[in-house]
């Protein structure tokens, strides 16, 4: 057994929850949208062709902001295939991930489905094979009120009301040599430059989503960020952040330690924006919207790749239809805690992806729809996390990783909501093969009971859910967690991801 303490300033509040941590992603790929969100002859699909069942479990994950339609997709894609009549809409090949699109559901679907469930819209503009022009003909079909050529036809395809989508995302990942139409950083930089001024012109008050780095580990890693915002600064609110992360070669140990990369891309990003902005003595302060990240094992789909027909076109085929575990679970958990930590400029996120494709919902065309491992730490912490984040220092004992040098075991952020009375505590127990007992000392939030402790962790680090076993991992109540005078003590199993939600002195 090992021991780690942690302990809080109250007063040292690192950034408000942002609402926005909580978002999805939806990109028309494998079966995120047909067969995910998207199936009129499902038993449970409404008047739309929306499934309900995944509807509801959309709902339980807690999903604040969806980014939508891509992805690698959106290089190519023309959003005018995708509004008005669905028998005159046309069927495209899709180069990105190599499919047929029948655009049965575009813009007014997403935007009819995302009004549904409450969940505040993020779109993306194509700049792969597009530019300036068809950016600002979706933003004015999508977006002006009436009485224009676009906002009219939008009108006339049954949506009188402006869409109102205030987040949109300059093309995606034009770092990537595999992205339609990528280019280096300069030409990216200039190119969503005047895209993100015409826009601007259009509506001052829209949040710009520039293209960060694919990843951390890409040559161009910061270069790319500093040349595109030298371009950008004045234009835009975000830059992105892509990260996945996976286990190598039966390597748990640096694959629980992956948040480590991932506070560092945070850090450096930060410090990379704030000397472009330095430079141009620019006091304004770009955010982060890390809007891809998850588990995705890439390696096999890379593998995969190397040796598929290229003569399949199919409409919705299974494509990266990852099935997760335990441990999955459990960086997923830990990759919010880095989010909520980072809280003061990373004030957007997007999980990739929502439905079938590395994703938290699983379904079958026709059949039901499950939570897989990955769901339940995404839930809770969406659920639990309210107020501000307030500092939370850990001292643990280190894991010795292949990766990442020593790491130490635990990891956490704590959450208050002074307001209402409660905290949650968000942990990780990162040890492969040690459980560790944690002391917290929350006198300094007064807190006073513990409401809830939930720890999801399993003999069987990489046991999963499936359609059969929908519910085989779960979290369950943490029995080993107690609270006397301000000080908890928790039990964490070694691959283990928990919650503590507590009751605090308002007073
Ligand atoms: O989420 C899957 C893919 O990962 C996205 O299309 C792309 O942006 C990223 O490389």
């Amino acid at each position: 057994m090992l021991n780690a303490s942690l302990t809080t300033d109250p007063g040292a509040v690192v950034a408000p929850v942002h609402r926005r941590t909580f978002g999805s992603f939806v990109e028309h790929m494998g079966r995120c949208v047909y067969t995910g969100l998207y199936e009129p002859d499902h038993p449970t699909a409404d008047a739309d062709g929306f499934r309900r069942d995944v509807a509801d479990l959309v709902r339980e994950l807690g999903v604040t902001t969806v980014r939508y339609p891509g992805g690698n997709f959106v290089s190519g894609y023309r959003w005018e295939d995708g509004v008005g009549p669905k028998a005159d809409r046309p069927v495209r090949r899709e180069l990105a991930w190599h499919s047929l699109e029948t655009n049965q559901f575009g813009l007014n679907e997403f935007m009819t489905w995302c009004r549904r469930l409450g969940i505040e819209p993020m779109m993306a503009v194509n700049l792969g094979t597009r530019g300036l022009q068809e950016a600002l003909d979706l933003l004015e079909y999508a977006n002006h009120p009436g009485g224009t050529r676009l906002s009219d036809l939008r009108a006339a395809h049954g949506h009188p009301e402006p869409h109102d989508i205030r987040m949109w995302c300059l093309g995606n990942e034009m770092d990537g040599p595999w992205q339609i139409g990528h280019l280096d950083a300069r030409s990216y930089g200039r190119k969503a430059a005047r895209v993100a001024r015409a826009m601007r012109m259009a509506d001052r008050d829209l949040e710009l989503v520039v293209c960060g780095s694919s990843g951390s580990s890409m040559p161009t890693f910061g270069s790319w960020e500093a040349t595109v915002l030298e371009e950008t600064y004045d234009a835009v609110s975000h830059i992105s952040l892509h990260a996945y992360y996976e286990e190598h070669d039966g390597d748990l140990a640096s694959f629980l330690g992956s948040v480590t990369d991932m506070d560092h891309f945070i850090d450096s990003v930060v410090a990379t924006a704030d000397a472009v902005g330095a430079r141009l003595r620019d006091p304004k302060r770009i955010q982060l919207s890390f809007d891809e990240w998850n588990v995705w094992y890439l390696s096999r789909f890379q593998e995969q790749a190397a040796v598929q027909p290229t003569d399949d076109w199919r409409v919705a085929p299974r494509v990266i239809e990852d099935r997760y575990n335990v441990a999955d679970a459990v960086v997923v958990g830990n990759m919010l805690i880095s989010l909520l930590r980072h809280g003061d400029r990373v004030t957007a996120a997007s999980q990739a992806q929502l439905a079938n494709v590395i994703a938290p919902i699983m379904t079958e065309p026709g059949g039901p729809a499950w939570r897989q491992t990955i769901f339940h730490p995404f839930a809770l912490t969406a659920r639990s996390a309210v107020g501000r984040v307030v500092r939370a220092d850990v001292t643990a004992p280190v894991q010795d990783t292949a990766r990442y040098g020593e790491v130490p075991v635990v990891d956490a952020a704590l959450t208050h909501d002074p307001d209402c009375g409660t905290a949650a505590l968000f942990i990780v127990n990162r040890s492969v093969d040690q459980p560790v007992t944690l002391g917290a000392d929350l006198r300094g939030l007064r807190a006073e009971k513990v409401t809830e402790a939930l720890t999801l962790s399993d003999p069987d680090t990489y046991a999963t859910n499936t359609a059969d076993q929908p519910d085989r991992v779960t979290p369950s109540a943490n029995e080993d967690v107690r609270l006397e005078d301000g000080r908890l003590t928790a039990v964490l199993p070694p691959v283990s991801w928990s919650v503590v939600t507590l009751s605090t002195d308002r007073g």
